[in-house]
């Protein structure tokens, strides 16, 4: 468990209180959109991990031919997810697991490999110490048949919890938390929840992929305008991907990669595609 939060308990109130959903009803358009197109290419066995109570999965069920398998911590989040989709869980299209990394490699067959992993809005972020989110990465990996690609959506420390991120840097120095990692406090239902949440610049998030034997194919903003902005308001849609034209990746509200298992997984990845001419690269 985390030592610091207890993050299955914590999002188990968020989503209970129905504050998750009245923030974000719906998909980021432009994130959905990569990944739809993934699926439409033919990466249709997908592993949609940290996936929440389906705020992509139960769209991608209905608009595309993909087969979820759909994994949470939170059983709050598992249980309103296998709720609002009963027709695919009866039908085998989805497949709801309650539980972490090592709980999901459990209930996995014998040479059962995805051709997609989703990882959307923050979910690595979640994963306390720098280790473990490289090992999330590395099993899941392994959990990709050769070719399989995935999608990742981070938050950009230059843009979030600028507030909290002065209150880390002691517990930086004290050698508790890593450069990039903070504290913050969602209300729900009344109860304040603490959130763990490590945040990103854009080389630290390019790096995690390289090290871990991906491939990056593309990179660059989830959004620029905060996401409860983006998935309630078309209008803020827009905007934002206008902003998206013209404005240096480093100022993104968070970022997405894309990235495929590299053939050698020791190999160098090579130059990503970076739609930003504010960054190296
Ligand atoms: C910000 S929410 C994103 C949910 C969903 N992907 C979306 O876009 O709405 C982060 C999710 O990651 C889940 N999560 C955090 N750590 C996890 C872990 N170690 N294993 C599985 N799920 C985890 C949380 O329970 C939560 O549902």
């Amino acid at each position: 468990m985390n030592p610091v939060c207890d993050v299955a308990d914590n999002y188990d109130q968020y989503f209970a209180s129905q504050l998750y959903d009245q923030r974000y009803p719906r998909p980021n358009p432009s994130s959905f959109a990569i990944v739809a197109r993934e699926i439409q290419e033919g990466r249709v066995r997908v592993l949609d991990f940290g996936c929440g109570n389906g705020r992509y999965a139960a769209p991608l069920l209905e608009q595309t031919n993909a087969m979820i398998v759909a994994c949470d911590i939170s059983r709050e989040a598992i249980d309103e997810l296998s709720v609002r989709c009963a027709k695919h869980v009866d039908t085998g299209r989805l497949r709801p697991v309650c539980g972490d990394l090592s709980v999901l490699t459990n209930t996995m067959g014998r040479g059962e490999r995805f051709d997609l992993a989703i990882l959307m809005f923050g979910v690595l972020g979640h994963i306390f110490s720098r280790a473990l989110r490289q090992k999330t990465l590395a099993v899941i990996r392994g959990l990709l048949r050769p070719g399989g690609r995935i999608i990742v959506t981070v938050p950009n420390a230059a843009r979030r919890f600028l507030k909290q991120q002065v209150v880390a840097r002691r517990w930086v120095q004290e050698g508790n938390f890593e450069p990039g990692d903070i504290l913050y406090e969602r209300k729900a239902d009344h109860v304040v929840v603490k959130m763990y949440y490590h945040l990103y610049n854009p080389e630290e998030f390019m790096l995690e992929f390289e090290q871990q034997g991906f491939r990056l194919i593309q990179v660059g903003a989830e959004s620029f305008l905060p996401e409860s902005g983006v998935v309630r308001s078309t209008t803020l849609h827009w905007l934002d991907r206008a902003l998206a034209i013209i404005a240096p990746l480093r100022y993104a509200h968070g970022f997405l990669a894309v990235a495929e298992v590299a053939p050698d997984a020791d190999q160098v990845a090579r130059a990503p595609q970076i739609a930003d001419p504010g960054l190296p690269g």
